[in-house]
């Protein structure tokens, strides 16, 4: 027994000795020390051992395990250091290579005209709340004082999913959700994306308008007159001339459609404005008592104003754009001039 000991360290040593990576070490761990190991045979044969060589032999054999595990343990910190350094020389950084310069996220011409009319609004103390973009026919025309039959119908190409429910070619629906939810005096407005099957260089079948509606007690004309100057001012600056012309919507009564002098010529007269000096910006009104009353809200104590820009159009006018397509055509190039 003792011999067989002896060798075995001696045939442990060898093999260690020529163990040079960290898998065939594993190995020989298992085969050294493991439960099916050679060394816990040496134990498992105790019992053969006559009892007073028990302590000598034990003693030997945990020396044995001591030392084998000392050497494998070494051998395993050693290659360990080696893959380490294998490793970081394979991975040396060369800081002479020029360094590349990330890329740059803008906000898209279009959400930065949503932004600036938000923030106009809220600071007058709109609140700003959203809508569905699939519709019931009755919040996109008919609580709208648009009913089946009728022909303002038709200025609005719509996209219909079924009899009923349609892509919302207004966000004036968000009017009416809104006077169903919320309890007078209140302002909300509400961007969002509409659709119409409708596509030239003024038009796109994906389009973008920004919807302003204010319910209280005596709101007149005056409100709304003065608070979209003052809202275009806002947006295009200190100077510009606000004109508003009779207009029809049949849920407003009465109603205006808005413009402002071209900020693109200052109101002398150019290409964009066609020669006029104005750029026609938006529709609004006073809110139709039918309306109101469709909704919930009596209309011989309140009354209310509406409008609705084109938010396209408004950022074509900002950048100076004749083809709104090209805003969403995703060309990194051109958008990149709108900065
Ligand atoms: N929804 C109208 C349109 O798309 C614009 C509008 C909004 C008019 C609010 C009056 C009041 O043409």
């Amino acid at each position: 027994m003792e011999k067989k000991i002896t060798e075995f360290l001696e045939k442990a040593k060898q093999e260690l000795a020529t163990c040079n990576a960290l898998k065939p070490l594993n190995d020989l761990r298992v085969k050294f020390l493991g439960k099916q190991g050679e060394l816990t045979a040496f134990l498992r044969s105790m019992k053969d051992v006559p009892n007073e060589d028990k302590p000598k032999i034990g003693q030997l054999i945990n020396k044995a395990r001591q030392e084998v595990e000392e050497k494998i343990n070494e051998l395993q910190r050693k290659l360990e250091e080696k893959v380490l350094e294998e490793k970081l020389s394979r991975q040396k950084v060369d800081i002479t290579e020029p360094s590349k310069v990330p890329e740059k996220g803008e906000i898209h011409p279009l959400h930065k005209v949503f932004d600036k009319l938000i923030d106009c609004c809220v600071e007058m103390g709109f609140t700003v709340v959203t809508g569905p973009e699939i519709e019931y026919d009755y919040y996109n025309f008919e609580a709208l004082n648009v009913p089946k039959d009728h022909p303002a119908r038709d200025m609005q190409d719509t996209f219909f999913i079924s009899d009923n429910i349609l892509m919302r070619s207004q966000t004036s629906s968000v009017q009416v959700h809104a006077m169903e939810t919320m309890k007078p005096p209140f302002r909300i407005v509400s961007p969002g994306r509409t659709y119409r099957a409708d596509s030239d260089a003024t038009h796109s079948p994906v389009f973008h308008q920004f919807e302003g509606l204010v319910v209280d007690e005596n709101i007149s004309m005056i409100d709304l007159k003065s608070m979209l100057t003052n809202l275009l001012s806002m947006l295009f600056g200190e100077n510009t001339k606000v004109r508003f012309r009779p207009s029809y919507f049949p849920f407003t009564e009465p109603s205006v459609e808005v413009d402002a002098t071209c900020p693109s010529c200052g109101g002398k007269g150019c290409k964009l404005c066609k020669g006029t000096g104005f750029m026609e910006l938006l529709g609004a009104g006073m809110v139709n008592p039918k309306v109101l009353e469709m909704s919930g809200i009596d209309s011989k104590k309140y009354t209310g104003f509406a409008f609705g820009p084109g938010v396209d159009r408004l950022a074509m006018v900002v950048n100076k754009i004749p083809d709104l397509r090209m805003m969403f055509e995703n060309d990194i190039k051109f958008l990149e001039q709108l900065k």
